[in-house]
């Protein structure tokens, strides 16, 4: 169990390292990420290295014990670069440049920065690959926050390189993008831009290719230093630092190319249900590699200073979501940053060690989660105790999200509506891609998927006749990998498969200033009594039974939620986007017929219970004492557990004969 955090010391006077150092001791630490935001202090022009301070810290945390996560500090290229190299700044969609003097504003497919950072990484890889207080390499940080799309000159050129690569011959990008519309037609590669600012409605194929494209850049940027530090010789595994479910990365895809996946996760303190992004994430990170444990690279101990109000966290809250994450699979609890900066931006972030010293809660809930977090026994990765699975795909994210549809929808926060249901249900669940192996799920909820590949579909098939309970979401199914319909209608490939045929999307108007009846669908059936919202899709079941229909407007009568028994297996449709109660009653039915039951029965919604391998972990997010009826043994202390009473942000770590 790795216990850490960003370690600047370039930030300080050599003089507080060595006291940092034991401070570090004193707190449990066991590995620092550093050297993240280093660029300028080891390379302070383009041709001179200084290393020396460097050697020294990292001697200094070795000769005390603690383990080096060493970044390739190419996050941040100094002045110098972008100055002597202008073309490697990003630019925005009106072409204007992002200059340096805050972070992040390269152009990740610019020749010169890649030149650069290849050359800065060569040196640190050289340098330290055999180096015995490195156990793990940070690539860069982040890619893609702040800046998420590039529409740069350096752009530019790598996207047409890029279509190039993926469609051969420009008559095919043609075809893909249907640019006999508006007269869009493109003779050559040399005619296509980015998707930059135009008057009205872009492509929508363009969008989602440059979508594509934006991750594969950032992907090869990852690839390149990657390979640099294994061409050194490095041996240690490679990681880069993920953000959730971040929309501008197809982290689904990148997952095999990271030996260990890390996450930062920064929920709002001030928000009560705030714990569910955290579980979210955990449980993202967690199917992303399936089998090896994660590392929770970054979260704050207090404070962050980015939001416009930037709330405490609530005493307790720290240990709470840190567990939380250890529940879900996470082998390491680290922070943004050791020690809170004295300049810069982020000087009212909290760290480990906060600018108010050691006698302060902070420190005192740091030192004491280092204590809790060292007496835990081994853990194993994952046994596979999610017996439902989410499906999340990154293509679907850009193509449902692309403008001109009958109403906007937000992708993640619909995912989120289904995965929190689960969540207040307390059933543990996997976050997938839609062709991920769905053998061993009972459950899957496959929400939305507007964008439904061949190979998709086909999945979704066979998981159903092998026996499996499958819900599908409005809006699904409607177009190919290019953004186009596919002949016949919508729900090709699912109509079979649903029994039920799609023939509008009734859009439902999502504001208040609506007439009464076309912000809502009401839906009702046996067991089921809820408002639909953004869609009331008019379908026709022809080959399934109807268990709720919508009530009163336009569409009164109308199957809204239905199911078909299909070979072994069962498939439900859902024509609209329930509210909470609504999401919580239809998962239960989904779930009664499918025989899966919530991890611990009859828990407070605030109360969340997970199992990983025999470590059953109970933790109270709420503000009331919970009662929860539980047996084992203490995971930390070894005594026997019969039932636990926890007050807010109490947990029990128990470990059970499952
Ligand atoms: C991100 C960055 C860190 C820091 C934190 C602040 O996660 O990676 O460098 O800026 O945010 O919360």
């Amino acid at each position: 169990m790795h216990y850490g955090a960003d370690y600047n010391p370039e930030q300080w006077p050599e003089e507080v390292w060595p006291e940092d150092v034991a401070r570090m001791q004193e707190a449990g630490v066991t590995m620092v990420s550093l050297g993240i935001f280093s660029w300028a202090r080891i390379q302070p022009s383009e041709h001179e290295f200084d290393f020396a301070w460097l050697d020294r810290i990292i001697g200094l945390l070795h000769e005390g014990g603690i383990a080096v996560d060493l970044a390739t500090a190419t996050a941040s290229p100094p002045p110098w670069a972008t100055v002597a190299y202008p073309e490697m700044l990003a630019a925005d969609e009106n072409g204007t440049p992002y200059w340096h003097g805050s972070r992040q504003h390269y152009a990740p497919s610019s020749p010169a920065y890649r030149g650069l950072a290849a050359a800065l990484v060569t040196k640190i890889a050289e340098r330290y690959a055999a180096h015995p207080a490195v156990v793990l390499w940070h690539v860069n940080n982040e890619y893609g926050c702040h800046l998420n799309i590039d529409y740069s000159d350096a752009a530019r050129d790598a996207f047409r390189r890029w279509l190039q690569r993926r469609y051969d011959t420009i008559d095919a990008v043609n075809k893909a993008w249907g640019t006999m519309f508006w007269s869009q037609r493109y003779s050559s590669f040399a005619e296509v831009f980015p998707p930059r600012h135009a008057p009205y409605s872009h492509n929508p194929g363009q969008l989602l290719d440059y979508r594509r494209f934006t991750s594969d850049m950032l992907l090869e940027c990852y690839r390149v230093e990657r390979d640099i530090i294994r061409a050194a010789g490095a041996g240690q595994p490679i990681t880069t630092n993920f953000m959730g479910a971040f929309k501008p990365v197809n982290y689904a895809q990148w997952a095999g190319e990271l030996d260990v996946i890390s996450d930062d996760l920064y929920p709002d303190p001030n928000d009560p249900e705030s714990f569910r992004e955290g579980a979210f994430h955990g449980d993202l990170m967690r199917s992303l590699k399936p089998g090896t444990p994660w590392l929770l690279m970054e979260q704050a101990s207090n404070a962050v200073n980015w939001r416009p109000t930037n709330a405490p966290k609530a005493p307790g809250q720290l240990a709470a979501q840190s567990v939380q994450a250890v529940a879900r699979g996470a082998d390491g609890i680290l922070f943004f940053q050791w020690r809170q900066s004295r300049a810069g931006s982020e000087k009212f972030h909290s760290g480990m060690l906060p600018h108010a010293g050691t006698a302060t809660r902070t420190w005192q809930e740091v030192v004491a989660l280092g204590r809790e977090l060292d007496a835990l026994p081994d853990l194993p990765a994952d046994d596979g105790s999610a017996r439902v699975a989410i499906l999340l795909d990154w293509e679907n994210w850009w193509a449902i999200e692309n403008p001109d549809h009958p109403v906007p929808l937000d992708y993640l926060s619909l995912v989120r509506g289904w995965y929190d249901a689960a969540h207040r249900l307390h059933v543990q669940v996997d976050l997938l891609p839609p062709t991920a192996d769905l053998a061993p799920y009972d459950v899957v909820l496959a929400p939305h998927l507007y964008l439904l590949t061949a190979q998709a579909a086909a999945t979704l098939r066979s998981f159903v006749e092998a026996g499996g309970h499958l819900l599908v979401t409005a809006f699904t199914d409607v177009v190919d990998e290019h953004d186009r319909f596919r002949p016949g209608g919508f729900g090709t490939q699912l109509r079979d498969l649903l029994g039920v045929v799609i023939e509008d999307f009734g859009a439902l108007v999502p504001t208040e200033s609506t007439a009464p009846g076309q912000q809502y669908a009401q839906v009702a059936g046996e067991g089921i009594a809820f408002a639909g919202s953004l869609l009331a899709e008019e379908v026709h079941a022809v080959d399934a039974e109807v268990l709720a229909r919508f009530e009163g407007g336009r569409g009164d009568g109308r199957p809204a939620f239905t199911t078909a028994a299909r070979g072994a297996g069962r498939a439900y449709y859902l024509a609209t986007v329930p509210d909470q109660a609504g999401a919580e009653q239809l998962l239960r039915q989904v779930l009664a017929g499918a025989g899966v039951d919530p991890v611990l029965p009859g828990l407070p919604p605030m109360v969340e219970a997970i199992r990983r391998g025999r470590l059953l972990t109970v933790i109270n997010h709420g503000a009331d004492e919970a009662r929860v009826v539980v047996r084992g043994r203490d995971a930390l202390g070894g005594g026997e557990v019969d039932g636990v009473t926890l007050q807010p942000f109490d947990y029990a770590l128990v470990l059970t004969d499952h």
